[in-house]
């Protein structure tokens, strides 16, 4: 009978934090940086030399170009400049993009997360 109220509790607990979690505001594009790319990259003033380059002033970057950074051969030549095509096209597939590229990466994110975050990086100066 204990065990039987119990799992109703449980189960109400579950139902409650699920419909939480159905009504929370989706994360915005720095919440996203902040989940899937901060670990390897930095931004800002003062960019210190990750696993990757840094992404301040990426739009309109031309790829593999940030001085200090050893890239892959393969983005150095690939002739790339970071827009919202060219970014999206990165992120949702890097091995696709630009084959040989050294960013180990599977994007956990959605497309629509995806874009998200990308609108909000290219903003950054
Ligand atoms: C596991 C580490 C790792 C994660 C996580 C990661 N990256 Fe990278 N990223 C790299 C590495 C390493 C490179 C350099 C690749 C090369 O030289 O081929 C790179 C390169 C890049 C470049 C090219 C920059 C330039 O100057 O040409 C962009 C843009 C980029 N990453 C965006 C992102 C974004 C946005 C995310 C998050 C959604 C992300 N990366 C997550 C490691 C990572």
């Amino acid at each position: 009978m204990r065990l039987r109220v119990l799992a109703v509790f449980l189960s109400a607990v579950q139902l409650g934090l699920l419909s939480t979690s159905l009504q929370a505001a989706p994360l915005t594009g720095e919440q996203l940086y902040d989940v899937a790319c901060r670990a390897c990259h930095s931004l800002g003033t003062a960019p210190d030399h990750r696993v990757g380059p840094p992404l301040d002033g990426l739009l309109n970057r031309q790829a593999g170009t940030v001085d200090g950074y050893q890239f892959s051969e393969a983005l150095r030549t690939s002739g790339w400049v970071w827009r919202l095509p060219t970014l999206l096209a990165w992120l949702t597939d890097p091995d696709a993009a630009i084959p040989n590229n050294a960013m180990n990466y599977v994007n956990p994110l959605t497309a629509e997360e995806t874009q998200r975050l990308s609108e909000w990086l290219l903003q950054q100066p």
